[in-house]
């Protein structure tokens, strides 16, 4: 697929099939996101892969629609807000290249914000001096949903002089 199309045929994949991740290419998906922009090099992100036990009490509203795969992506504070919050970009920036990987090679990925509530940061035992970007269900798609209309660009441009 071109580029242009894994960007927009690439959804939030709700529902899984039971078929595994392999683990070689589960890393290599991870391996390339890693070359996403970063300042100074200083690759903000790191991965917490979550087990049964932990998954478990999460107690995610779906089970992650059954992926066989939960991981969560976090980013690292820095020394200034400025920076905490380029840490976040970049680390934002990590995961779409993760998605896109993962899509371009038939797999999907279920985004979910339930990382930042403080009783599953608890549980993940997220230090003090982390965000959490997100928790991802990974496998795959049973189902992939149709792609949800977006506003034209034009209308979220203003031209200065
Ligand atoms: C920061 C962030 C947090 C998100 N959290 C959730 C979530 O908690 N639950 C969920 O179902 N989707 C979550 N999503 C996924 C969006 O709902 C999804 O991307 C959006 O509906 C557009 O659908 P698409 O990705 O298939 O184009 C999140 C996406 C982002 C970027």
């Amino acid at each position: 697929m071109a580029t242009i199309d894994v960007i927009r045929t690439r959804r939030n994949i709700k529902d899984f099939k039971p078929d595994p991740i392999y683990r070689d290419e589960l890393m290599s998906w991870l391996e390339a996101a890693s070359y996403a922009p970063n300042h100074r090099l200083n690759e903000p992100w790191e991965l917490l892969f979550i087990g049964p036990d932990t998954r478990a009490k999460l107690n995610h509203k779906a089970d992650f629609g059954g992926a066989p795969v939960v991981l969560a992506v976090l980013s690292k504070h820095a020394p200034t807000e400025f920076e905490r919050d380029e840490n976040v970009i970049a680390a934002s920036c990590f995961v779409q290249n993760f998605l896109l990987a993962a899509h371009e090679a038939g797999a999907g990925v279920r985004w979910t914000s339930l990382g930042v509530l403080p009783r599953n940061r608890q549980i993940l035992g997220i230090p003090e001096d982390y965000d959490v970007i997100g928790v991802f269900g990974v496998g795959y798609p049973a189902e992939v949903p149709a792609a949800k209309p977006r506003t034209p660009i034009a209308s979220k441009i203003t031209y200065l002089s």
